[in-house]
């Protein structure tokens, strides 16, 4: 479970890049927070993570404050970055080996782990490589690996989608959905709607740092009190730049 409460940060300028957001992710859901760019997704996400600090409020990550008690909350989650260029010098299978030292993954499970995420992502060939030599998509399918190599109760993406070819996506889709059904939490950023729409149990709407709408998709357009117009008509409307 995520937990935001009133929850600001303004960088230099007198905007908020996030605005007083109160938010619940609750266990077994798959949730998609939705916004253009620029939006406030990545400052939100980076606040939630503890990379940044908030101005004010309050953020638990499975009743954990990540400002006060930063390092068990970390341990209950898994995160993904939205760009995967990371530990580029590390073999495939040692940057797995390692992010299952930090989370103390048992020998065992660690192996049986490592042979079920690489073979349905398509990686086992690869995972004697090093990761400076890999694509975008697997890169980022790696990184996916080593976050999901614990078994995180809390699952944080942002932009997950971006550069994973079809198959890829439908595999990541697949298990956000199988991680959501054990009765975990899932949370991923996207600005693109169609992503949200195929998986998301509930959304929430961003738009320069404000949230403007939180709920089933279905519900959107009750919500706005709008018919015959499509989701996509409604999501650019709400989050039209002036
Ligand atoms: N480190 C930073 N310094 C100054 N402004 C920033 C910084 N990070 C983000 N911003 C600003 O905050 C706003 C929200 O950005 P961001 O959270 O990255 O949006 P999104 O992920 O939805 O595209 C933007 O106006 C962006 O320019
Ligand atoms: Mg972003």
């Amino acid at each position: 479970m995520i937990e935001l409460s009133k929850v600001s940060k303004s960088f230099n300028s007198a905007v908020k890049a996030v605005d007083n957001i109160d938010l619940k992710v609750n266990n077994g859901e798959i949730f998609g927070f939705l916004g253009p760019n620029g939006a406030g997704k990545t400052t939100t996400i980076k606040m939630v993570t503890g990379i940044l600090a908030p101005d004010n409020g309050s953020i638990l990550i499975d009743g954990l404050d990540i400002t006060k008690d930063p390092l068990k909350a970390k341990k209950q989650f898994g995160f993904v970055p939205d760009s995967p260029n990371m530990f580029l010098r590390l073999k495939g299978f040692e940057y797995l080996n390692f992010m299952s030292d930090i989370y103390d993954v048992p020998t065992k499970e660690r192996k049986e782990k490592i042979e079920m995420l690489s073979n349905r992502f398509e990686m086992t060939k690869a995972l004697g490589d090093q990761i400076q030599s890999y694509s975008h998509g697997m890169r980022q399918k790696i990184i996916i690996m080593g976050v999901l190599i614990h078994n995180p109760s809390v699952w944080i993406m942002d932009e997950p989608m971006t550069g994973l070819d079809p198959r890829a996506a439908f595999t990541l889709k697949e298990m956000m959905r199988e991680h959501a059904d054990k009765g975990n939490t899932v949370f991923f950023s996207t600005h693109v709607l169609d992503v949200a729409e195929k998986i998301c149990d509930r959304v929430a709407v961003i738009n320069k740092g404000k949230l403007l709408f939180c709920g089933k998709l279905g519900e959107m357009k009750a919500h706005f009190k709008v018919q015959g117009e499509s989701l996509e008509k409604i999501f650019l409307d709400m989050t039209e730049h002036e």
